[in-house]
This record gives C-alpha cells, structure tokens and sequence, in this order.
C-alpha cells in the first residue's frame, strides 16, 4: 500500500498486537502503538463528541462518540481509571509504575439519566457527560472533585506519529496542588507549569524544572477536600496548575494513551496511602542505611578511605556507611577496582565492616566502549546496547568517555545487568547508588529521542523509555542484589525514576548547592517525595556544589537528622565536608544531632514500616497533617516525621529562633519538655546547638543508646519516652532482625502502644503482633508530663515500687517486663 494512501478504519481495528516478548524489538507488524488514520491531513486538536453508548464489561465500562472510546474502569472503592483512544484502540495494558496490589471494590453502580452516564463506587461517582464527553468526579454529598473543563482531546504528532494527548479540568475555587516528585519549589505548585522528563540539573536552581524525577501525580484540593490524580504515561508529560489559564488545569503528553488514575480523598493522607497501594511501597530496608552515611567525590586511595573511617570512630561520632564515587573504578568502567588506589577492595571493605562501616558503591549506565572490557564485551556480543533508528549504537560520552547503554527497558538487560554484581556482592558491598540514569550524557544531555528501546516487549523509541530508564536500571540493581544476597535486604539509591521507583529504591535530591535556600528547598522536595510516594529519599547534605560554612553545615545536618535517607556528600572540586571540618563547636553540635538520629533508630524503623507496610508517607507536610487549615498550605518549614515528632528546621543564616505553627493537640519540647498548645504559632529559641523539635503528648517514642553503627550491640533494655496526654493516642513499635526478609513471612513484631490520661491516672496498654521476640527483656519506661504526683504503679494488676523521679519530679522511671499488657499511673 502506498504510505499516502488513505488506510480503512476496519484495517487499524483487525489488527491483532502481538504477544511481547523480550525478542519483540526485532519483529514486524504493529504493537502498543494507536496510530491515526492514514489520510492526508494531519490530524489536528480534536475533540471527544456526544456520548452515543455506554458497554459496561465486568468492572470496565466503555463509552464511544462513535469514533473515539472512552474506557472507564473500576479499580477499587476510590480509585477510577480513564483512558482514552482516539480511534477506538486501547493500547495494550502495561505499565511500569503499577504495582499488583490487590485493591478492594464493594460494589459499582451504573446508570443512566438524560444527561450523563454515572459509574459509582461506594465512595465516589464517575460522570460522563452526555453532550459533550465532560467527565466528572462527584463524591457522595455531590461535591463534584474534579471534572473537566473541555472534552479529553488529541491531536496528531505529525513527526513521530501517535497523539499529543490532553485532559484539561476546571480550576476549583481556591483550589491547591502538591506532588509530582522532586520540584525544586515551594510545596503549593499552583500557578506552575511542570514538566516530567528526567533531566541532569547540575547545580540546579529553585524553579528549575524538569529534574531528575519523573512522577506525574498530583494532588489537588478545595473545600477542604483533596483528590489526586495520576497521569500514567510515560512520554514527556507536561501539567499546567492554572498557569496559563486561570481557570484550567491540564495535562498533557507528547504520545502515549491519555490514562489517567482518579484518586480519592477526602483527605490528603488518603490520596498518598491509596496513590502507594497502586504504585507500591519500598520494601524494609537494612536497618543499617537508616544510620549516617558519609560520601564524598574523591574518597580515594584506600588510605583515604581508612583515614576517614577511623577519624569518626575516634571522634566518637556514629556512622554506618562509607560511599564509593567512580574514583574507585578502572577508568570509570562501571564493575572494576583502580587497582592502584584499591589493590585489595575485599580486605578493605572487610576491614572496615569490622569497624561497623558498611560500603556503598556508584554505577552508572554508560558503559565505556572498550574491546577489552568484559562488561562492553558482554553486552556487545548479547545486543543489550541501545540502537538509534538506523541501527547505530547510541553512543555518547560520560565519565569514562565514550560510552554504550544497556537497555534496561529489556527483561533479559535486566537479568544481565542483575547479575554482573556478583563479583561486588563477593567483595562484601551490600548497597549500590545509580546515578546519571536520566539518562545523563554529556553535550547530549541525554539520549536523541530516536533511539530505540524494547519496552518489555512494547516497544518504542526514547521518547517512551526515557522516563522510565532509571527507575529499571535501579529495578534491575535492586532485584539482582537480592538475588546475589540470597535472603539479605539490599540497598540502592538512585538520582532518576518513574512512579513506582520507590518500589526498588531510595533516591536523593541531586546536585544541589551550599546556600541557605537549598537547605529550604531540601526541606521542601522531601516533603513533596513523600507526598508523591518516595519517602525514603535525602538531600546532599551540606550541597553538593560550593561551599558551606559552618552553620550552614550544622543546620544542614540538624535537618538531615530528618531525612529518611541521610548522607552528606559532595563534588570532589569542594573543601573536605566530614563532621570534624567546622570547627570544633561545629563539631560537637553535629555529633549530637548525629547521635540524635542513632537514639532515634527505633522510632525511624518504625516510621518506615509504617511507610512500607501502610502507605503512610514518612515525612508529613503540616498541609498534609491540617488540610483543613489553609493557611498550612504555605507553611512547607515545618513537618512531622512519621506523626510524633513535629520538625522545624533552621533554615536562615543567623537565625536564633523561629515562628512555628503547632497542629492542633498539646506538644512537648523534645529538649525541655516544656508544652505548647497547638492550633496556634509560638516563638521558639533555636541557638545553633539546638533545632526545633516537639513530640506529640501522648506519643510512645522508643530509644536506643547511642551506638557508634545501626545495632552495634544489643541494647539490654528498650527505653520508651512516653508523654503524658490528657487524651487517648496511639504508638506503633517495629521490629525484627533488621536484616533479612523474614518479616515477609511475619518475622517481625508490632507492638501498639495506647495511652490513655485522665486528671489523676495514665495508662498505657501495649498489643503485640507477629513472631519475632526481641533479644532484651525489660523497657525502661520514661514519663513525662504528669499533671498529678505519682502514688501507685501498677503492672499487669500488680504494684510496682521500684520508681525514681527526675528533673524534679517531673519526669518519672521505672522498668516493666517487655510483655507487659497494662500500665496504670494513679495520682495521689
Ligand atoms: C553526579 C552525581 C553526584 C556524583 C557525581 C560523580 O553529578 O549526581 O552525586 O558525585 O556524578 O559520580
């Protein structure tokens, strides 16, 4: 058939995709692909038209103007699926972000007024409007959550084929936007325009958009009500927060299926859980990456390394993980030792295991193009490089200078590129940081959009596969160091990903820089991670480029205390940044706020757990915490990690003490104990030796000694901080072997803790569920707080009489056997 020769509608809807298959790149025919009708005039923006049916199939439903299909489906009780073909052909179901959570549907109502079609859950209801296509989301008051301000519409791409394709929904009154990953911005993105295509920013800068991160998912929300919305598509993506128009929000693409995920609230918190449900939590980490981590570009030789390994022992502050850069490979060829800097990688990295440091390592996907080279070799003779168009490998420099890509879009790259860490599992590295997986290359920025990819068998060119290629090299990291590991959990890091990456990964912010704004902006892309589905991430603390001074430094750490991920690091061009390079106040600030964080180790364990098991996002913007509030939107400072400890980090030169906004419900200062009333903005002294830190009253907060490495030894007993409230509150403890994935097949315990404070007692119940028994028998129970004097204890029915009062009077100790059910404090 002559190319220009118009193609028969019926032709484009027999043709049957083929089944992928790893091998599928090579084969003809037409795949994952909606291609618009052959004729001679572009398509240009069209329209969705007048609903003419609605088929209603199992939990899907599908509506047609005749032409184009709409397929709404049923996902659970809050979460609908639309998705749109111009045509009438669905692409093929696939995503990478999906994780396969099994999600709950009560029951769906379908049915049919004069003006729309309705398919409703038990939670929310799903419009289409008969007349012109609108679709809307209306919760069970009629509060109508988002709906569109114009019909779904395409148009075609006439370079590359496909459609651009576009939502466009109406701007709520007073409406507000979070989430899409790493922007370096003010948490509220109304008013922006953002795109998702994972970008190398170098030193980037407040508003610099796009970063690495790929995440197209936002939450919106008015009346005090939130929805999110999940843009399952993985070409570059663009939103507009009512930037352009004021009245419209949209959201776009440069090819792929319009395909999106509503996902309902009413609260903001609900919006991230259900958001994790479908896209996945990370798994439990080794409880040693929750430690300090300390990196730098330029740790080498050997003797370097073991100089900085024994200068923290020393110095007595704690640290778990020592950081590789590329200076310790061979030319930067990813999977080789300098010989001469690392004449015996195993010995060192043993010696230092000894001392409780455990060593991560940096890979990069560009693979140096050297005959000699057996990873260049291996991947050459399989195919598993990148092709342009034409069949030129894609071939670009980066650090070891030209370079190939694996296509980790292909499950057999994937399986490959798992097991070439064999030899550095051997050697005892236990965690490996994927970096420039955007994929960065240099002069290119990244790779033409030609080039093509496998796409688990969906095949298609860069423009596809660039948003998802760091999230499947770290994918493909991560599963093959589980493998290597047998039962051992790995650690992984990466600077580039999809939604979903948190499945496979924890991330860092990238190159930033040492001012005072990219504390703040630390501050605030941490919280808009987690909010989009990515706790366990940090910043370079310190900056990565430029130069800190001490403060700066200091408070920089004070902060990271509150990072799930903490690690310094930084450009190999900058002054020494370790713990000691300050100035000795400097020093003995941040060895406190760093043995802060090993006390705490218990309560971030479980935090993480929370994450991993619940979906609870880790760090909790206060917008998050009070989204009644509106006033929190713009008070992105501030937050709770996990829901005990409420966080305000100094984040200005100078600064001595701050205005904070306590959320409703009584708080205690971590440091005195003094207690504020939330729901109002106190002044609080914050000299550069302390940050502000307050624990919610009623909180259980357990404790470790301080250790100088994650479980250096095994505490005797377990001390719990308990804070009295005058109300009921919930604790959660999680624990296990820190290690293994024994807690998969319930190896762990969780204990909930319930305080309960009256005017003249304070008890406190303790449930425990899973298998795992925890080597210490006793807690050492600290209360603080109580507004009466103490004249009985009981435990379990039975009186104790073993207390002692500290910081007169106010804080009283005791121990109780870890199986305790019951605790009850009677006032005299
Ligand atoms: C990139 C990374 C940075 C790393 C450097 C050298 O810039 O973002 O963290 O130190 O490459 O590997």
């Amino acid at each position: 058939m002559h190319p220009d020769e118009p193609r028969k509608q019926e032709e484009l809807t027999t043709i049957e995709p083929e089944t992928p298959s790893g091998d599928a790149i090579e084969t003809t025919g037409l795949q994952h692909v909606d291609v618009p009708p052959n004729t001679l005039i572009p398509i240009t923006k069209q329209y969705l038209k007048e609903v003419e049916q609605m088929i209603p199939k199992g939990n899907r439903f599908y509506f047609s103007d005749g032409r184009s299909e709409v397929e709404v489906k049923i996902v659970s009780d809050e979460i609908i699926r639309i998705r749109m073909a111009p045509n009438g052909d669905f692409l093929d179901e696939f995503s990478y972000a999906i994780d396969d959570q099994k999600l709950h549907i009560t029951r769906i109502d379908a049915i049919t007024t004069p003006e729309y079609f309705s398919v409703a859950t038990n939670t929310v209801a799903c419009r289409i409007y008969k007349k012109d296509f609108r679709i809307a989301f209306v919760d069970r008051h009629e509060v109508v959550m988002n709906e569109d301000a114009s019909p779904m519409h395409w148009e075609e791409h006439a370079e590359f084929g496909g459609y651009y394709v576009y939502a466009s929904k109406k701007y709520q009154d007073y409406e507000h936007f979070f989430g899409l990953g790493d922007k370096p911005m003010n948490l509220d993105l109304l008013g922006k325009r953002l795109q998702t295509w994972g970008t190398d920013a170098y030193s980037f800068e407040r508003e610099t958009d796009p970063l690495y991160k790929n995440i197209p998912f936002y939450i919106g929300i008015h009346h005090g009500l939130s929805y999110g919305i999940f843009f399952d598509n993985t070409f570059r993506t663009q939103f507009d927060f009512a930037s352009q128009v004021h009245d419209h929000v949209s959201f776009w693409s440069d090819g792929g299926e319009m395909q999106y995920y509503y996902i309902h609230g009413p609260h903001m918190m609900d919006v991230v859980k259900r958001y994790g449900e479908l896209t996945g939590s990370h798994p439990m980490p080794p409880k040693w990456a929750l430690g300090f981590q300390m990196s730098r570009w330029g740790y080498f030789p050997e003797s370097k390394v073991k100089e900085i390994a024994a200068t923290f022992r020393e110095k007595k502050i704690p640290c778990d993980v020592i950081h590789f850069d590329i200076d310790y490979m061979d030319g930067y060829r990813c999977f080789t030792w300098n010989k001469k800097y690392f004449p015996n990688p195993k010995k060192l990295i043993a010696d230092l295991l000894q001392k409780g440091f455990k060593v991560v390592a940096i890979i990069d996907p560009g693979i140096k193009v050297d005959d000699n080279y057996w990873v260049f070799k291996e991947g050459s003779a399989n195919g598993y490089f990148c092709r342009r168009s034409d069949d030129y490998f894609m071939e670009g420099n980066v650090w070891p200078g030209r370079c190939q890509f694996p296509d980790f879009t292909n499950p057999k790259v994937r399986e490959w590129w798992g097991g070439l860490f064999k030899e550095l599992v051997e050697q005892g590295i236990p965690g490996i940081w994927c970096d420039m997986n955007e994929p960065a290359v240099f002069g290119l920025g990244t790779f033409p959009l030609d080039v093509r990819h496998n796409y688990d068998g969906y095949r298609g060119s860069h423009r596809k596969a660039h948003n998802v290629y760091g999230m499947q090299m770290v994918r493909s990291t991560y599963e093959g160091l589980k493998k290597l590991m047998k039962n051992k959990r790995p650690f992984t890091i990466t600077r580039s990903g999809y939604a979903g990456m948190q499945r496979y990964s924890s991330t860092w912010t990238g190159d930033n820089k040492a001012t005072w704004d990219h504390l703040r902006l630390a501050v605030q892309m941490l919280q808009r991670l987690s909010m989009s589905g990515v706790s366990f991430a940090g910043s370079d603390i310190g900056g990565f480029t430029g130069e800190p001074d001490g403060e700066l430094y200091t408070r920089w750490i004070q902060a990271g205390v509150f990072s799930p991920f903490m690690r310094v690091h930084s450009a190999g061009d900058t002054r020494e940044r370790e713990p000691w390079t300050f100035g000795e106040r400097c020093e003995k600030i941040v060895r406190s706020f760093i043995e802060l964080r090993y006390k705490l180790i218990p309560y971030i364990y479980s935090v993480f757990w929370e994450n991993s098991r619940y979906h609870f996002p880790m760090l909790r913007s206060l917008a998050m915490v009070e989204q009644e509030n509106t006033a929190n939107y713009a008070r992105d400072d501030v937050f709770t990690f996990g829901d005990k400890l409420l966080v305000a980090p100094v984040l200005d030169q100078g600064v001595t003490s701050r205005e904070i906004y306590f959320p409703k419900g009584l708080w205690y200062n971590f440091w005195n104990f003094t207690v504020y009333e939330g729901n109002q903005t106190h002044n609080i002294e914050a000299p550069l030796e302390s940050m502000p830190l307050f624990v919610k009253a009623g909180a259980v907060v357990p404790e470790y000694p301080v250790m100088q490495f994650v479980d250096e030894h095994v505490p005797d007993e377990l001390l719990l901080n308990i804070y009295y409230a005058p109300y009921h509150v919930n604790s959660f403890l999680f624990e296990d072997n820190g290690d293994t994935f024994g807690y998969e097949q319930e190896i762990y315990s969780e204990k909930k803790f319930e305080t309960q404070g009256n005017e003249k007692s304070f008890v406190i119940r303790q449930f425990t569920e899973g298998m795992f028994t925890p080597r210490y028998e006793s807690y050492r129970i600290k209360i603080y707080g109580l507004p009466f004097l103490v004249a009985r204890i009981f435990v379990d029915g039975k009186e104790i009489k073993t207390i002692k009062t500290v910081k007169g009077k106010k804080i009283i100790l005791f121990d109780v056997v870890k199986g305790f059910e019951s605790i009850e404090i009677v006032g005299a």
